[in-house]
């Protein structure tokens, strides 16, 4: 198409430098052009004719190029929901994972792409990987992106949409399918430990711990016994433990098994609770 379009362009500005240099030297008021009712024969030719074949060739091939576009994306690796709204975007997994402005794919295959928006009209765009696709209220519009290299692709949000707009951006990372395996892997696990550890502070600072221990920066500020902040970057235990999970997990559940006559009596908790707390 360009370099049809280049041939088009340098005939026309040779027929206008042409043309200049005429002037209006040939210019005759008094010919008669009755003969001539649809105009001179080469108007008729050179100005509808051959553009109208020229553009009709151009509009069957890029047909047939739109028609491959899609093809090539008839079998993705997957299928990534990606819904837009003021002013970011969602990215959905098929196992699960969600993110957000941050999109990654595996390397050399085509991933599909079904974009929705929550709230205005929206329009998805990573120049460097794929013609923009709007995002359209009430529908479902699927596209298809390949990276055939590892690295970030800069995304846009191509059509206005308010007051962000024009920072409604988001990257593409595209990784071998390996690290994007283990990035999906990590994607889809809950905050299990984080949640665990609030459960576990809360029963520390509600139960006797903190009656006789002090953690630096919360309520429990006991004196009987040692003060745990930091506990964790201590190398034993009470002195005679290697600092460690279990022996944690066995410290606070039996104090007296470790250092028998020692103030600290045994845990009044729960195993689930003993957890939380270790
Ligand atoms: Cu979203 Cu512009």
């Amino acid at each position: 198409m360009f370099w049809i379009s280049a041939v088009v362009f340098a005939v026309v500005v040779g027929l206008l430098v042409a043309s200049i240099r005429r002037g209006r030297r040939d210019h005759d008021p008094e010919i008669d052009r009755s003969e001539a009712p649809w105009g001179e024969p080469f108007i008729a030719i050179a100005g509808v004719a051959v553009p109208a074949l020229i553009l009709l060739g151009v509009y069957v091939f890029s047909l047939s190029e739109m028609n491959a576009l899609q093809a090539a994306g008839s079998k993705p690796a997957m299928t990534v929901e990606v819904s837009a709204r003021d002013w970011w975007w969602e990215a959905r997994y098929p196992n699960g994972a969600v993110t957000a402005n941050e999109i990654h794919i595996p390397i050399g295959v085509p991933v599909r792409l079904d974009l929705t928006t929550r709230d205005v009209i929206h329009s998805f765009w990573v120049p460097r990987l794929q013609v923009k696709t709007d995002n359209i209220p009430g529908r479902h519009n699927y596209m298809w992106i390949q990276a055939d290299r590892a690295g970030r692709y800069r995304g846009f949000c191509a059509e206005f949409c308010g007051l962000q707009h024009t920072n409604m951006n988001f990257w593409i990372v595209a990784e071998p399918q390996a690290e994007f395996d283990a990035w999906l892997d990590d994607q889809v696990a809950d905050v299990t430990e984080a949640a665990l550890a609030l459960d576990g502070a809360e029963i520390f600072l509600s139960s006797s711990c903190a009656g006789c221990h002090a953690l630096r920066g919360t309520t429990a500020v006991g004196l009987a016994g040692p003060d745990l902040t930091h506990l964790a970057a201590r190398e034993t235990l009470a002195g005679v433990l290697p600092n460690t999970r279990s022996s944690l997990e066995q410290f606070i559940r039996d104090p007296q098994s470790v250092k028998p006559g020692i103030a600290m009596p045994p845990a009044e908790l729960t195993a689930d609770e003993l957890r939380a707390v270790v």
